[in-house]
């Protein structure tokens, strides 16, 4: 059985082509933003602090990559650079691994990129949502956005859960198709 990432990484491969656009809409530092330049076209990758833009753009260069996009600005505001047509978009929500753990992704922001998201995404694109409901924001986000997904007509969109429900708080990863 795969582990969250590396499910959450199948899923994304097989969602991506050398001619996708794909969104990073949580950068951190940079590995997700990576595979997805490998696999895509062209990437928007979004945070809010320049030091995950820094440690980025650092990490495209090393891996010779230079077909991303990177915004320093809220993923809240993504309708603003991207206007649609996107095969993927990722969230992994939290804290920047190593960084500030005060400046977490926050329920309201995550909300509303996720709605905005839903709208970017092409026919067949698939958005890729990881929770950490071990930390106290991240259980407020899981509890806000989970129940969203929930109502979404299935006729439009399908929404699965890919969570171990014997590991207490563990994060988990919810994937939304559109069709
Ligand atoms: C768990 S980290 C992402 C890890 C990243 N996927 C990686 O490969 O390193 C979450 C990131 O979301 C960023 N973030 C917080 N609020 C945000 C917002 N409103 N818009 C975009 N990014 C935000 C944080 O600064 C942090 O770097």
């Amino acid at each position: 059985m795969e582990n969250i990432l590396d499910f959450v990484h199948l899923m994304i491969h097989r969602h991506l082509d050398p001619a996708s656009i794909a969104i990073d809409a949580t950068m951190g530092n940079g590995h997700d933003t990576l595979m997805l330049s490998k696999h895509a076209d062209e990437v928007f990758a979004f945070d809010v602090q320049k030091s995950a833009l820094e440690a980025t753009r650092q990490r495209l260069e090393t891996h010779g990559r230079n077909n991303v996009r990177l915004i320093q600005d809220s993923h809240a505001n993504m309708y603003v650079y991207v206007a649609g047509g996107v095969s993927v978009i990722v969230f992994n929500f939290g804290y920047l691994p190593g960084g500030d753990k005060t400046l977490t992704t926050t329920k309201a922001a995550s909300l509303d990129a996720v709605k905005q998201s839903l709208e970017l995404l092409k026919e067949g694109g698939l958005l890729a949502l990881t929770f950490y409901p071990g930390h106290e924001e991240g259980a407020k986000e899981a509890a806000l956005i989970e129940p969203y997904l929930a109502t979404l007509d299935p006729h439009h969109f399908s929404v699965l859960n890919y969570r171990f429900i014997n590991r207490r708080n563990s994060p988990y990863s919810i994937f939304v198709k559109k069709h």
